[in-house]
């Protein structure tokens, strides 16, 4: 018997942007500007700081297995039961509950080409078969995804707005795909990046349909500013919530980061103006990119991704940048060779960024 199975040995490993040192180290640059792994890069809400370093001296002990305090705010806020919330140690490790809590042997999922890799990852990781239905003008075909359902399929996996496109599927696009979905079949709503989008007329926010089988994700790396703690929240019925919490690790997500989730929702003043930083550097950057002539897809998020001719030129592109100090994503892992994401930054950020472009170009 093998140590290890075939699927396992076959797995490309998850590679995120490269870490800042490593670039500093590597290239021995001073400034080096990261805008690879949609990051706030404002940095982290003060109450949230604060809420951490007064949860230090707790952590002897384990944390609370309910994260009960984060749970309630959670409630609250979006008006469902607490027993309809699920924490973890990122949006990531919630669905690694949900794959490994619903699927089972045989059983297949149904996800778009051009999505978020790191579910790409997980599933291959279980040895499960995935379907991959190419996207439409870079946008999910949920009509080609609800015709590609088999009697095998049991989940399927969506991200709104779509990483690393920006691009949404609408409300009617929702509502008419949802009429085709067997309740057997399990939806995964990802919505890592709704912050951005919550005031766009089409965008269907998963929380305002309570069907019985979507599991909403949401995250606190994005617009929160948290990536580095590890926290992340879902909602889903009741019943798939219980299940959840039998299978996840018991003890997700840490004192400090569950202090820190709830402190973040109640800094209203540093989201809203993040929010309005990331509008001002979305234009910026397609002002950029239409004097360049570089062809790039708009975006509902706090990154945009550029299209170019092909593969070579995109690793020719993301190279230079980065041996000038400009980590960006080049998107093969997303099964988008020939694009780039680039994550909003400050204003002198977005900046240097265009200028070091135009140099390469
Ligand atoms: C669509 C999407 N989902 C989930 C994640 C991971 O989120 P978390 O940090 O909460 O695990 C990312 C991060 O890049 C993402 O782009």
């Amino acid at each position: 018997m093998p140590l290890v199975a075939e699927y396992i040995q076959k797995l490309e490993p998850y590679r995120p942007g490269k870490p800042i040192d490593d670039v500093r180290r590597e290239y021995g640059l001073e400034k080096i500007i990261k805008l690879a792994s949609n990051e706030n890069p404002l940095g982290v809400s003060p109450l949230a700081i604060q809420a951490m370093i007064g949860s230090i001296h707790q952590i002897n002990r384990y944390p609370d297995i309910a994260s009960l305090l984060l749970r309630s705010k959670l409630a609250e806020m979006f008006n469902v039961g607490y027993d309809s919330i699920v924490t973890g140690h990122g949006s990531e490790a919630i669905m690694q509950t949900a794959v490994r809590t619903f699927l089972m042997n045989g059983e297949e999922v149904i996800t778009a080409e051009g999505t978020f890799v790191g579910f790409y990852i997980m599933v291959k990781a279980c040895g499960i078969k995935m379907q991959l239905i190419p996207l439409k003008d870079y946008r999910y075909n949920l009509k080609a995804i609800a015709g590609a359902i088999t009697p095998k399929t049991k989940m399927i996996y969506l991200v709104n707005p779509n990483s690393p496109t920006g691009t949404i599927y609408t409300k009617s696009e929702f509502e008419e795909f949802m009429k085709c979905i067997p309740p057997n079949v399990l939806v995964i709503v990802d919505e890592a990046y709704i912050e951005f989008v919550k005031d766009h007329p089409d965008f269907p926010d998963s929380m305002d349909y309570r069907y019985d089988n979507v599991i909403t994700l949401r995250t606190f790396s994005k617009a929160y500013g948290l990536a580095g703690i590890r926290i992340g929240y879902g909602f889903a019925h009741p019943e798939l919530i219980s299940q959840m919490h039998k299978v996840r690790l018991p003890f997700e997500p840490g004192i400090p980061s569950q202090a820190a989730g709830v402190a973040a929702l109640m800094d209203k003043q540093f989201l809203d103006y993040y929010l309005k930083l990331n509008n001002c550097g979305k234009e910026f950057l397609y002002d950029s990119y239409n004097k360049l002539g570089i062809e790039y897809v708009k975006t509902e998020a706090n990154f945009i991704m550029s299209v170019f001719d092909s593969e070579k030129r995109v690793n020719d592109i993301t190279d230079k940048l980065l041996r000038k100090g400009v980590i960006v994503r080049g998107l093969k892992p997303f099964l988008l060779p020939n694009c780039i994401r680039v994550t909003i930054g400050l204003p002198e950020e977005n900046q240097i960024y265009i200028d070091t472009l135009k140099l390469i170009l």
